[in-house]
């Protein structure tokens, strides 16, 4: 099977760091740990409303990173010019609304076609590659294929949260969603990514999916760095990855 990459994202490093308004603890520290624990790349989402990351996070990161960086953005001019300045790795289009806690779905590609298509278009031309965080539903993939994406990022959240709450009947559902979805795109051309909500009890059955190439895991990894520390805890999401992939 082809590797799988994990990403990290350190948003809730400057969650912490916020809820006291100083310096402390630095995503960016975070983010060179999780390099050394073996993380293949970090994810940061700059919101519209900065509740974690900051802009200065994000130029501090493209200084200092080895690994590629994710930048999770909302479709708006503003992150459009953000991106476009620091050129990451990768963009990664999301839902934003700013009363959610969290990215609560994916985004809404077919309603939006035409736009989305010009939106990416520049960011492509600079070099970044686009991703578009969406459902495990027909229509959003083959939309987000039509305008020009060259990943899709399945949201995980539906299918942890049925597990979490044991609906198992409906996880194992999401969870087939999930696969059948991911052999769909990929049969478009489509890499495909995976995330929102993984765990160390839900990591391994979307690992084991050939088709997904990356798995963008953040706030499990850091709240469960509080209890064992932030680079064992990468290292057993990597661990159970690699098991889960047969490696
Ligand atoms: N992937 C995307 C596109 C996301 O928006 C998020 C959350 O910011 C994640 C992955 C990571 O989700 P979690 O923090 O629940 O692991």
């Amino acid at each position: 099977m082809d590797d799988l990459r994990l990403g990290v994202n350190i948003d809730h490093v400057a969650t912490v760091r916020n809820a006291r308004g100083g310096a402390y603890p630095d995503p960016v520290r975070a983010a060179k740990l999780a390099e050394a624990a073996g993380a293949d790349g970090i994810t940061a989402h700059l919101r519209e409303d900065r509740r974690h990351i900051s802009d200065r996070d994000i130029a501090a990161l493209t200084e200092a990173l080895e690994t590629p960086l994710n930048f999770e953005m909302a479709a708006t001019e503003e992150m459009q010019r953000i991106a476009l300045r620091h050129r990451p790795h990768a963009v990664c289009i999301v839902p934003e609304k700013r009363e959610e806690r969290t990215t609560e779905g994916g985004l809404e590609v077919a309603r939006e076609e035409n736009r989305l298509a010009h939106f990416i278009a520049p960011l492509r031309e600079a070099g970044c590659r686009v991703s578009i965080f969406v459902a495990a539903d027909r229509r959003q993939i083959e939309a987000a294929h039509r305008i020009g994406a060259q990943v899709v990022e399945l949201h995980t959240g539906a299918y942890c949260d049925a597990h979490a709450e044991g609906r198992l009947a409906d996880r194992d559902h999401e969870l087939e969603g999930l696969r059948e979805m991911a052999a769909l795109a990929q049969s478009l051309g489509l890499e495909v990514h995976a995330g929102h909500g993984l765990t160390f009890e839900t990591v391994q059955p979307v690992a084991a999916f050939p088709e997904v190439r990356e798995l963008n895991i953040g706030h499990f990894i850091i709240a469960e760095a509080i209890f064992m520390g932030l680079d064992p805890a990468i290292r057993e999401m990597r661990r159970l990855m690699d098991e889960a992939r047969g490696a």
